[in-house]
């Protein structure tokens, strides 16, 4: 398949000893705490056996994140927990405070602003949780985000608007504001001496790990495909997995093309982080990232199989499968991030050279996560029901 390019990961199994904070324990304390919203439900596994049937492959597992906090993406799991932690701090608590109590509590502090920079769904979850604890924010997003991305974080309460610059200035712009103004960075990917809140985002995403442990019931996945930006969701979940689990299925690190980060770093194998240069201009806008987080290559460094690097057309081709599914199947709205772990699946499984190099065959069963809903409805409609996708 053109397009699509792999490269295993030739250091897996280095030892690193992040793996603790992301263990069986830290998933479940993120999903107790996240279990005090009242907004909280888990999302569905969706099971697309008709499909699988199609393709040959055992089962095809879809955790679906669109239903997440009525947010429509996943994000939101890693601010609520980060400003919970560091709301509970200031409240003068060693622990992490329920939310409930945490939001009466922190009502009373003065309002603390909290600022990020995001491509979409990161700043619309920190604006949700900053004004949920009765706090401010600030959110900042990349030149060519869409409109109602935008809309969506001043809607949540936050001060948002879109730079001239590209997604990695523009972390780098909501750090300098952060430092000029007094304000508490919150930002979703780590660099040399900002670490620990990145980790707490990162620990945030650990309710998702511990639901799909509830939801599988003792079924193991053979191949879990996870889509990154700066990696931290990726990292998270392939840490806490492997441990929840019990055992170490195949996990397939995706990315675009045009934001390759992980894929070159991986590709390279000289113990430096590799970033992904040029305009990042990509379809997948939530993992239009051309930096990797060094925490999560650490992570992925000792969990990962392989990372995957594909066109804006697999993405696409697997939003329309989703919306479209074979047989009784349930259809899922899946965005154009939240569809590239499909789109990856999707891809090896139309290709026989592929589906051997990845031992994909009868007996296996793969997960992936639709990390998003359809989070810009223009495009989306563009691409699944015009087929249109890209600057056409
Ligand atoms: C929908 C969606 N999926 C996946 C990701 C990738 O997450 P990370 O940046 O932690 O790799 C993002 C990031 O914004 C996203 O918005």
């Amino acid at each position: 398949m053109q397009g699509f390019r792999v490269v295993f990961n030739s250091e897996k199994g280095r030892p690193t000893p992040l793996m603790r904070r992301f263990d069986r324990r830290a998933a479940a304390e993120a999903a107790a705490f996240h279990r005090g919203f009242g907004e909280y439900a888990p999302t569905p596994l969706t099971e697309l056996t008709d499909t699988a049937a199609v393709f040959g492959i055992g089962n095809i597992l879809v955790k679906d994140e669109s239903f997440r906090f009525g947010l429509n993406a996943f994000k939101v799991l890693g601010g609520s927990y980060c400003l919970g932690k560091l709301l509970s701090t200031r409240l003068g608590s060693r622990e992490l405070l329920d939310a409930a109590e945490l939001r009466r509590r922190a009502a009373g502090l003065p309002p603390q602003t909290f600022v990020t920079a995001t491509d979409g769904n990161h700043g619309r979850g920190i604006a949700w949780a900053a004004s949920y604890f009765g706090q401010r924010s600030v959110v900042y997003m990349p030149r060519g985000s869409a409109a109602e991305r935008l809309e969506n974080i001043r809607r949540a309460g936050a001060e948002a608007e879109i730079t001239p610059l590209l997604y990695d200035d523009t972390v780098r712009h909501a750090k300098a504001q952060a430092a000029a103004e007094g304000w508490q960075l919150v930002q979703d990917t780590a660099w040399e001496g900002y670490t620990e809140v990145p980790l707490l985002i990162m620990q945030g995403y650990l309710t998702i790990a511990a639901e799909l442990h509830e939801q599988l019931a003792g079924r193991v996945p053979t191949h879990i495909f996870l889509q990154a930006g700066v990696g931290s969701m990726a990292a998270a979940l392939a840490a806490a997995l492997r441990d929840l689990l019990g055992t170490a299925p195949k996990i397939i690190v995706v990315e675009p093309n045009r934001a390759d980060c992980f894929f070159r770093t991986a590709a390279a194998a000289d113990g430096q982080l590799h970033a992904a240069e040029g305009e990042l201009d990509t379809i997948m806008a939530g993992l239009a990232c051309g930096e990797p987080s060094a925490p999560a290559w650490e992570l992925l460094a000792s969990c990962a199989d392989a990372f995957v690097a594909m066109d804006d057309a697999a993405a696409a081709r697997a939003m329309r499968i989703l919306a479209a599914p074979a047989g009784a199947d349930t259809r899922i709205i899946s965005g154009e991030s939240g569809a590239a772990g499909c789109g990856a699946l999707f891809e090896i499984l139309h290709d026989t050279q592929l589906r051997e190099m990845f031992g994909i065959d009868a007996a296996s069963l793969a997960l992936c996560i639709s990390t998003e809903g359809a989070t810009d409805k223009q495009n989306y409609r563009r691409i699944v029901w015009d087929g249109a996708y890209g600057n056409e």
